[in-house]
């Protein structure tokens, strides 16, 4: 317990020049629960590893149970204890096996960060032949994962949290397909035409044509995948605003040095989970919804 405190105040002493707000009350405690998806690696297992840290209860999710084990053991080297347990975010049985585990152990849960996600692409290409796959993880699993999750939020004076780790390649200005565009800024926007927009892009992608319909054009898939994200978020978002006690943003962490991007970036997942902790850790008074943290030194945030 003395270690986290000192960690924590190392948090709050620390100066950055991004608008994203430093820590400035520990409301949490070894009560609250947090999980993290994708948390083998990168800068999931960062979150995970910040998280345990400052002492709350911490689960790691990764899909293959190896890997997952060898994350929790490498923290139980430095004296972190984490829970495991396998999740498959593209597998809706996957899903539905965790919940059940995570309902019968927990019952409650506080912070919910979506963090598992692939592209196949290297950094200069541009390939969609595995835009089902992409789609399937980045945007369904995370509204499959989410969905299931809703009723065990403890929706307590803390606020319940999302927070989605997703890509300024998804902000809506990559977007060039004037109707899609308009689609996507419309206040009234709903899960049903998100779902409408990635499902006409695979079809896109299926006849040949995705070239030419004006989606993104760096890293056409994923960035399909990180617009549906952030406008499933807006929409759930503005869903449970006016309740007050579950809130969902989003955070791109920029170019980070991690498996998605062969190593290459300009900072590290370290660097990255601690701008991801500290806005998952947001006092509940200063905890906003329905934003997008984009980057960091110095960071945007914008509405969803
Ligand atoms: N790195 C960047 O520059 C950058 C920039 C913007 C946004 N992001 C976002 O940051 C997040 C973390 O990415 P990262 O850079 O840390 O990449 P990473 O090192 O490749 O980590 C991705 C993680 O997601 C897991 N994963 C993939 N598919 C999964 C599935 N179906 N179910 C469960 N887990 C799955 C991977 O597991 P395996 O080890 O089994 O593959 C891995 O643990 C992603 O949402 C990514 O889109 C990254």
């Amino acid at each position: 317990m003395e270690v986290n405190k000192e960690i924590t105040e190392l948090y709050l002493s620390s100066s950055s020049s991004s608008p994203i707000p430093t820590f400035t009350t520990r409301w949490w405690s070894k009560d609250t629960v947090a999980m993290v998806t994708g948390a083998n690696k990168g800068i999931g297992f960062s979150l995970v590893n910040q998280l345990a840290q400052l002492g709350l209860t911490v689960i790691l999710t990764a899909r293959d149970v190896e890997k997952g084990n060898r994350a929790v053991e490498l923290l139980k080297s430095h004296g972190l204890h984490v829970h495991f347990y396998r999740l498959d975010v593209s597998d809706p049985a996957s899903i539905k096996t965790f919940a059940l585990w995570f309902q019968k152990k927990f019952g409650v849960l506080d912070i919910l960060i979506n963090n598992a996600a692939v592209s196949f692409n290297d950094i200069y290409e541009n390939s969609v032949d595995h835009a089902e796959i992409v789609i399937k993880t980045n945007f369904y699993g995370v509204k499959l994962l989410t969905e299931t999750l809703l009723p065990m939020f403890r929706r307590s004076d803390s606020i319940s949290r999302i927070l989605n780790i997703s890509s300024r390649l998804g902000s809506i200005n990559k977007m060039r397909n004037p109707k899609m565009k308009e689609m996507l800024l419309n206040e009234g926007l709903s899960a049903q035409e998100i779902e409408g927009m990635v499902n006409l892009f695979l079809e896109n992608v299926r006849d040949g044509t995705w070239k030419n319909q004006g989606w993104p054009e760096i890293w056409t898939d994923y960035a399909v995948s990180k617009l549906a994200l952030n406008a499933y978020s807006r929409v759930l978002a503005k869903q449970y605003e006016d309740f007050g006690l579950i809130s969902v943003n989003c955070f791109c962490p920029g170019f980070t040095q991690t498996s998605m991007t062969s190593g290459k970036g300009t900072h590290t997942a370290e660097d990255a989970a601690e701008i991801g902790a500290r806005l998952a850790l947001l006092p509940p008074g200063e905890l906003p919804t329905g934003k997008f943290y984009i980057g960091f030194n110095p960071g945007v945030i914008s509405k969803l």
